[in-house]
């Protein structure tokens, strides 16, 4: 028989979780329940991006419940998903049905103390949506919580899990574009609520935590009064990688391009995740050469793969590609880039003593 070289049956196996799992959601809103409604004639966003749809497709989990303290939004989401376990109240729902795995899409507001509650009530893995909460001493003690309790904490920034990126690593891993040296992200909208993700994967790929960062805000009435906010920055990561955050107010066209350059060739995203180009060197002229990109064999909802990688990190005992930390490290470089600002774009290093500080 022939053999196959691609072992797609190997990649579709080593994706999965070994056990099975009980989900939950709670906060049944956008994020939690219907954000796909508004991804329209975005074939680049493959559905589900939402969490309950997401827990549905996702090999090794059954959703068995969801939380709201808005009776609406219950009724919507078991009319949805077929969910008759809705409840108001967190503590109830994991008393009743023991879930493994509960994504937390409320609002930051609620991060906080949704998520110490649940490591507290032994969930086994918390997979929390964007941003990660409203100040550096809530992202302490929702680390700490989790470590204290045993429980995986991943931060939903799914882009970490899609496939185009985890291939883009592979390049850079395997030497195509050079050591990388910088990153770079175009994209119009406020730093902390749109850039965690971006930042996210800047973390990712740089694969060393931030050491410093300068930032020039756009709104000084926002700077003021500690909402979230547009800007630009820069990023120094501890092993010598550099990232520039282009997030002004205006929209510029570039709709979301993200740029990994190495010392001899770059990968770029761009059209939010649609299309990425792979550039390498010619090796006599020294010229730029395009490359096709190796887009995935078997293209998924990021959320998807994130779900399920989220269910291995619980076998695994760790979570690798987006934890707890980098939600953290997130918020903070953006309350870094505002502190610098109010000082005259100076350099501000991190992590920042003030655990006070936060983003509204
Ligand atoms: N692609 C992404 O990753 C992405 C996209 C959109 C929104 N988000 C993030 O998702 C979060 C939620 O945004 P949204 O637009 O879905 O908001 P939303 O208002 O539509 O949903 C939040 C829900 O949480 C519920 N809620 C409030 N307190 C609660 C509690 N204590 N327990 C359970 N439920 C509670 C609310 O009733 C509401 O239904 C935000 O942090 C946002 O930044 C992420």
């Amino acid at each position: 028989m022939a053999k196959s070289k691609g072992d797609a049956f190997r990649v579709i196996q080593n994706s999965a979780a070994k056990g099975t799992y009980r989900g939950a959601v709670v906060g049944c809103g956008r994020m939690g329940s219907t954000i796909d409604d508004e991804h329209i004639g975005m074939p680049h966003y493959p559905w589900p991006w939402a969490h309950a749809p997401a827990m549905i497709e996702a090999r090794g989990v059954e959703l068995v419940a969801g939380v709201d303290p808005d009776a609406e939004q219950r009724e919507d989401f078991r009319r949805r998903w077929g969910v008759e376990a809705m409840y108001g109240n967190v503590r109830e729902m994991v008393e009743k049905e023991r879930p493994d795995l509960v994504s937390v899409t409320t609002r930051p507001e609620h991060r906080a103390e949704v998520v110490i509650g649940l490591a507290e009530m032994g969930v086994k893995a918390i997979f929390a949506t964007k941003p990660m909460c409203r100040t550096l001493a809530e992202a302490d003690g929702m680390i700490e919580a989790c470590k204290a309790h045993g429980t995986i904490l991943a931060m939903a920034c799914h882009l970490n899990w899609y496939g185009h990126y985890t291939n883009a690593r592979q390049q850079i891993e395997a030497g195509t574009i050079g050591q990388l040296k910088s990153m770079v992200n175009h994209s119009a909208g406020n730093l902390s609520n749109l850039q965690s993700h971006t930042l996210a994967l800047f973390r990712l790929f740089a694969d060393a935590p931030a050491k410093w960062v300068f930032g020039v805000m756009d709104d000084e009435e926002r700077v003021a009064d500690g909402r979230d906010l547009p800007g630009s920055g820069y990023i120094m990561y501890e092993n010598g990688v550099q990232a520039f955050m282009n997030s002004r107010s205006e929209r510029t066209g570039l709709n979301w391009t993200v740029e990994f350059v190495g010392e001899t060739g770059r990968i770029v995203s761009r059209n939010a995740h649609a299309q990425f180009e792979l550039w390498t060197t010619h090796p006599e002229t020294n010229n730029p050469v395009q490359c096709q990109f190796p887009y995935p064999w078997h293209p998924r909802s990021s959320m998807v793969d994130a779900i399920e990688g989220v269910c291995q990190s619980i076998e695994q005992g760790e979570e690798t590609i987006c934890p707890g930390p980098f939600g953290r490290e997130a918020l903070e470089i953006v309350i870094g880039m505002r502190e610098s600002h109010k000082q005259g774009n100076v350099r501000v290093d991190l992590p920042l003593e003030d655990r006070s500080l936060g983003i509204g």
